[in-house]
């Protein structure tokens, strides 16, 4: 730990030889990994070693990696525990909206090769519209992902006059996941239970735009989503408008979160 008592991830690289864990620890690691070794520790070294991400928060690191999280306390370097992320998604709170300029950056589709975008460019107004004064209008419904009490993913709709927009009874999603935690299904989960939120809210039906070569194209195919449209958008890049029926009928219910 630096002098403030905040974890630094170097400590952990450099102290590898310093892990080791209860019987009970390696125990537990074993049968929620389902792992065939003896040499748990051993085990554990090599996943640190190989990470993903570490995150230091409270008393411990959080190593993640091949979906799998490790938890080791920062002081004494015992491997508390291991298992599957298993991320908990909730609606999203109004406490929530100060880490939409994170997402909405991280919703930005990058092809191969392409520069990376500084993150200014969500000011650019047609971007920017997808979080302005979020939570102000009918249609702003949201859900995030959390893991170890850090939100790793977030998926809203809005009415607005964005490029996926249809009519004012559809409103229009948007979504990311922070890079090292996609691929593991929470996009998945979080999606599926948006599409509860707007159904409780009375909307049938969601849409949504997307570049064609981004592979979120098929997930969202995966998840019931149709296109319907095919343009350019306002750079000029090929674009599918997509559209999910949610079920049911309309009602007027139309709570806010
Ligand atoms: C798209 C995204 C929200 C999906 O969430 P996720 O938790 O990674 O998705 P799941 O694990 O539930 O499903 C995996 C699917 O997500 C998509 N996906 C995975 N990694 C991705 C990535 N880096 N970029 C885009 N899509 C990705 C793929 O379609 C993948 O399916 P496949 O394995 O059949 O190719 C997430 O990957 C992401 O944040 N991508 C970057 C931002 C983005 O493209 N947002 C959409 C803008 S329209």
């Amino acid at each position: 730990m630096n002098e403030k008592g905040v974890v630094m991830t170097g400590d952990l690289l450099q102290n590898l030889d310093k892990l080791h864990t209860t019987d009970m620890g390696a125990e537990r690691i074993r049968r929620n990994l389902d792992l065939q070794t003896s040499n748990v520790v051993g085990w554990c070294k090599a996943f640190v070693e190989q990470a993903d991400v570490i995150i230091g928060q409270g008393k411990n690191w959080y190593v993640y990696g091949r979906g799998l999280v490790v938890t080791i306390n920062a002081k004494s370097f015992t491997v508390i525990t291991a298992h599957p992320i298993k991320c908990k998604v909730r609606v999203m709170r109004e406490s929530d909206y100060a880490c939409l300029p994170e997402f909405l950056y991280q919703a930005i589709f990058i092809p191969e090769g392409a520069a990376v975008p500084t993150r200014e460019i969500i000011n650019d107004p047609q971007i920017f519209v997808y979080i302005k004064a979020f939570g102000s209008q009918p249609g702003d419904l949201g859900v995030v992902a959390e893991q170890d009490g850090q939100i790793v993913g977030a998926a809203w709709t809005r009415i607005i006059p964005a490029f996926g927009h249809i009519n004012d009874d559809i409103p229009e999603l948007a979504i990311s996941i922070l890079p090292d935690f996609r691929g593991y299904g929470i996009g998945s989960k979080m999606l599926n239970r948006l599409f509860k939120v707007l159904r409780d809210n009375g909307y049938t039906r969601t849409s949504l735009s997307v570049q064609k070569d981004n592979p979120a194209v098929r997930f969202y195919e995966r998840l019931g989503y149709r296109i319907t449209e095919e343009k350019l958008d306002h750079v000029g890049h090929e674009d599918f408008i997509m559209i999910k029926d949610l079920g049911g009928s309309r009602s007027v219910k139309r709570a806010r979160i």
